[in-house]
């Protein structure tokens, strides 16, 4: 059952987020001395990052113990302005000093197949690195932070996507022709890699994402028309964080 927590603007959306990235890195590094975290794209998590820069929670992260990777990649060059990396870069990595070593960011400037191949890669040298202890061969994610578009894709599965229901590929490569913006390519992880997080935490703001958000969590299940639905970890949690305005079509006691 998924935990929906609304909060009453973005900026408390941000805070909640921030705690709850603390509060798991917290968790994973003292358990396993490592805190492995997959940011999610798009413009929502800046406020997040934001505030885990110059907060007072930020300061009880060990940034040298928080290894990032991203759930997904416009396929652009790293310095690129619709690069998910150069957000994540400008926002959170460079201003905490994160060690390059522990940054693991989807080669974008490579051409699509080899970007995908060459991330799976990296996720399975990752996995060898720190066997899952749930009894999958995909790498286990403390933390795994997705966004929900307007249309209800989450990471880079929209709708009617083949890589929705991809079942044995962690990394896919997806043309992307038609809104929203970017219209590039995109390298996304799979179901795969997202179902075997040990926590998936949605973070979704703004009125604009209310129809679709009241679709994905009490609507009928229809994964190709709404691929956030696909979100289901395996042996995880499952949080949406959500402002008031995208929350305003949910009736008390939606749930997913
Ligand atoms: C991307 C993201 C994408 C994003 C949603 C929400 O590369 O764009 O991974 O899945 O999270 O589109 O984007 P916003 O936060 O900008 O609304």
């Amino acid at each position: 059952m998924a935990d929906i927590r609304v909060l009453p603007d973005a900026a408390a959306l941000a805070s909640a987020a921030a705690a709850l990235f603390a509060a798991s890195a917290a968790e994973a590094t003292a358990a396993r001395g490592l805190f492995s975290v997959m940011l999610s794209g798009g413009s929502t998590p800046r406020a997040m990052h934001a505030r885990l820069v110059s907060s007072k929670v930020a300061s009880r992260i060990d940034w040298e113990r928080v290894c990032f990777f991203w759930g997904d990649e416009r396929c652009l060059p790293p310095e690129h302005p619709d690069s998910n990396y150069r957000m994540a870069r400008e926002t959170l990595l460079d201003p905490n000093d994160v060690p390059a070593e522990n940054v693991y960011r989807i080669h974008g400037e490579l051409p699509l197949e080899t970007a995908a191949a060459s991330y799976e890669a990296e996720l399975r040298s990752f996995a060898t690195a720190h066997p899952p202890t749930n009894g999958l061969s995909a790498p286990r994610f403390d933390l795994i932070l997705l966004g929900m578009g307007d249309d209800g894709h989450t990471a880079s599965l929209f709708p009617h996507s083949a890589a929705i229901h991809e079942s044995q590929r962690w990394v896919v490569a997806v043309p992307h022709t038609t809104p929203p913006p970017p219209l590039v390519p995109r390298v996304t992880v799979t179901p795969v890699i997202i179902n075997a997080a040990a926590h998936v935490v949605f973070l979704v703001s703004g009125s604009a994402k209310a129809e679709r958000l009241q679709k994905v969590i009490a609507g009928e299940r229809n994964p190709d028309e709404l691929p956030s639905q696909i979100v289901s970890p395996t042996h995880g949690q499952l949080t949406w964080l959500l402002d008031a305005d995208a929350a305003s079509r949910l009736t008390a006691g939606s749930s997913l």
